[in-house]
C-alpha cells in the first residue's frame, strides 16, 4: 500500500526546506573576482557590502602561501598572527559562517597581512523577512548563494516530484 499521507508530509518538509534555503544567508566571495590575495584593499571592498547574520564568507586563495585566521581586533590592527580565534584555512576554497551580529576580523599569516590581507566585517542582524525591500547597494554581482541554494532546492523538488510519478 502506498502511504500518500507520508509522501505529502515529506513533500511539505522539502518545500519548507526550500523556503528556508531561500531565506538563509548569501555566500559572499571575499574580494569579489580578486579573491583573497595581497594588494587588495579589503577595507574598501567591505565598505561597499552589507553582511547579515546567516551569510557565509567564501575565501578563495592559494593555500601554499596564504591562510585565513579569525583574530581579535587588536591582532587585526597589529597584523599579529601569534594567536587566533579560528583557523579558517582548509583547502583554499573555505567558508566561514557569520553566526552573530558583531564585528569579525580575519588576517592571513605569513606576513601577508602587511600586504593588505586583512578583513573586518560588521555583521548586522538578518533581515526579518525575505520579502523586505531589496537594498540596491547590497545587490552586488559577487553576492551569490541565496539564488544558488534556491536553484538546488528547486532541483531537489523536481527530482522528488519525478519519483512521485
Ligand atoms: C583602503 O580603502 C579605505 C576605504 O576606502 C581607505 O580609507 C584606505 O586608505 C585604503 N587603504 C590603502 C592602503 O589604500
Ligand atoms: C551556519 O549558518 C546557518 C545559517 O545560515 C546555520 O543554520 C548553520 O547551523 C550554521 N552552521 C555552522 C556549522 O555553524
Ligand atoms: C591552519 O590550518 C591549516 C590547514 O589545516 C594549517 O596548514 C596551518 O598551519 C594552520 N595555521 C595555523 C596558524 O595554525
Amino acid at each position: 500500500m502506498h502511504d500518500h499521507g507520508g509522501r505529502i508530509r515529506f513533500f511539505a518538509v522539502v518545500a519548507a526546506g526550500a523556503m528556508l534555503a531561500c531565506a538563509c544567508g548569501d555566500l559572499i566571495k571575499v574580494g569579489g573576482k580578486s579573491g583573497w590575495k595581497p594588494n587588495v584593499n579589503y577595507t574598501h571592498w567591505a565598505a561597499h557590502r552589507r553582511f547579515h547574520v546567516g551569510d557565509w564568507l567564501y575565501f578563495v586563495f592559494d593555500k601554499h602561501y596564504y591562510s585565513v585566521l579569525e583574530v581579535k581586533e587588536e591582532n587585526y590592527e597589529r597584523c599579529d598572527d601569534g594567536e587566533f580565534v579560528t583557523n579558517v584555512t582548509r583547502g583554499g576554497r573555505d567558508v566561514y559562517n557569520l553566526t552573530e551580529a558583531r564585528s569579525y576580523y580575519f588576517i592571513s599569516s605569513g606576513g601577508y597581512c602587511y600586504h593588505g590581507m586583512k578583513l573586518s566585517v560588521h555583521v548586522r542582524r538578518s533581515l526579518s523577512s525575505p520579502l523586505a525591500a531589496p537594498d540596491t547597494k547590497s545587490a552586488a554581482p559577487c553576492v551569490v548563494g541565496g539564488r544558488r541554494a534556491a536553484v538546488a532546492a528547486a532541483a531537489a523538488l523536481s527530482i522528488f516530484m519525478l519519483r512521485l510519478l
